[in-house]
């Protein structure tokens, strides 16, 4: 019997062009996984209606419907479970996770940054302010950085980095542009490596195991 592709639980908090690159790739082929289901703590976020239109199923689980921060990651944890995703990748979520969801995916959760990790992450470095902290900074190359998600921000393992030269001329926005298009194929590549059982994690290497 062949084998069942990995399902993917992507959890979102806006337009979800990393949503759309990764459905792009299950479909034609490109990716051995398929989006079991998104969940977005945004009820109007883009990406769930991208996820919609893909007949996948999308999910608004807002914040506000939770007394506090448990409850309502106990509920994306329900979703996930009950659609049985067997990786969760962040794609522009802008929550921190709970411990309790962290542990229930160990080792089983992916993020993506915009930038080389460990430099312009952390606490509140999301969006724009990452590509105008690099160009403030004056570095002559950014990047982006797929990694496992621990009990911190940007701090798990490193899973796969791509570097992007930043141009004199660059805007925060026409650096987010051309970094953009890495990460949109960098994380397929990662849950394709994830997919295929080759990421093997020794404290804070990830090394990738021969095809
Ligand atoms: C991306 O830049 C990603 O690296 C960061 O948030 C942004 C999400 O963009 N974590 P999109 O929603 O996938 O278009």
């Amino acid at each position: 019997m062949a084998k069942q592709p990995l399902r993917l639980g992507v959890l979102v908090s806006g337009r979800g062009s990393n949503l759309q690159a990764i459905m792009d790739h299950a479909r034609r082929g490109a990716l051995d996984a398929q989006v079991a289901v998104v969940v977005s703590d945004v009820p109007d976020a883009y990406a769930l209606e991208r996820a919609r239109r893909a007949g996948i199923p999308a999910v608004a689980v807002p914040r506000r419907d939770y007394a506090g921060k448990d409850e309502f990651n106990r509920a994306i944890l329900d979703h996930l479970r009950s659609h049985e995703a067997d990786l969760v990748v962040l794609a522009g979520y802008l929550r921190i996770l709970s411990n309790e969801l962290v542990d229930a995916y160990q080792g089983r959760i992916m993020n993506i940054h915009p930038s080389l990790i460990p430099a312009f992450c952390g606490k509140g470095m999301h969006g724009a302010r990452v590509h105008q902290a690099a160009l403030d900074y004056g570095v002559k190359v950014s990047g982006v950085t797929v990694h496992f998600v621990e009990n911190d921000v940007d701090t798990g393992p490193i899973i796969l980095q791509r570097a992007v030269p930043v141009e004199d001329d660059d805007t925060a926005e026409t650096l987010a542009q051309r970094v953009l298009l890495q990460e949109h194929q960098v994380y397929s590549e990662a849950i394709q490596l994830f997919a295929e059982g080759r990421l093997k994690v020794e404290g804070r290497r990830v090394c990738i195991l021969p095809a």
